[in-house]
């Protein structure tokens, strides 16, 4: 549950930074803007279906099943939407190459689109993270969480600090690596972007 929380965290700043990179549109470096865009719908997209929701249903999904058995609408409602977040970001990333290949008649399709699924998405993390508070809660107060939830918590890393399966990552290792760089890259993108190099300025001793 660890990392299910740290994909949500690195998730939600992304969505964040999507947003505000929208909100600030294209200046003139356009190409700039839309490697950008495309880079983080890229991201959300792929680590997305490729490792946090399989992290999800393989691991997170039935151990909230088990300690929480009145979740079950809740988990078939989080599985739902994992299918369509995959399926509106692919639509999301069609939107923006018409954009960029089209011309600014199909901006405004393609931000409004872009920001309602930006806020849907982060209501969803939302709701994943009080359903993880709730699994939190219960297998605090429940002294007698026996064998079968404990090799669930060793599978999903959810041991204390300090333990010997602390960090564990049972699925994915590689991939989440290469999308850890994805992320880096693009955060350094951003900070180039929100502070683009100063204009050069007139050359105080060229004589001109
Ligand atoms: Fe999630």
């Amino acid at each position: 549950m660890v990392t299910v929380h740290k994909d949500h965290h690195s998730l939600a700043a992304m969505l964040g930074a999507l947003k505000m990179v929208i909100a600030r549109g294209p200046h003139e470096g356009s190409e700039e803007f839309f490697r950008i865009l495309r880079a983080m719908l890229f991201y959300v997209r792929e680590f997305s279906d490729q490792v946090h929701y399989p992290r999800e249903s393989d691991l997170y999904f039935p151990l909230v099943m088990e300690a929480l058995p009145n979740a079950s609408a809740s988990v078939q409602r989080n599985e739902q939407s994992h299918v369509n977040a995959v399926h509106e970001l692919g639509m999301l990333q069609r939107q923006l190459s018409a954009w960029q290949r089209y011309g600014a008649s199909q901006r405004q399709a393609f931000e409004t689109a872009a920001v309602d699924l930006c806020d849907r998405f982060m209501a969803q993390i939302e709701l994943e993270e009080a359903d993880l508070a709730a699994l939190l809660a219960q297998l605090v107060d429940d002294d007698a969480a026996g064998p079968e939830i404990d090799l669930h918590l060793q599978r999903e890393s959810i041991a204390p600090t300090g333990t010997s399966v602390e960090n564990t990552t049972p699925l994915a290792i590689g991939q989440d690596q290469e999308f850890d760089r994805l992320y880096i890259d693009i955060t350094h993108w951003l900070t180039q972007f929100v502070t683009p190099p100063s204009r050069s300025k007139p050359c105080m001793h060229s004589g001109e």
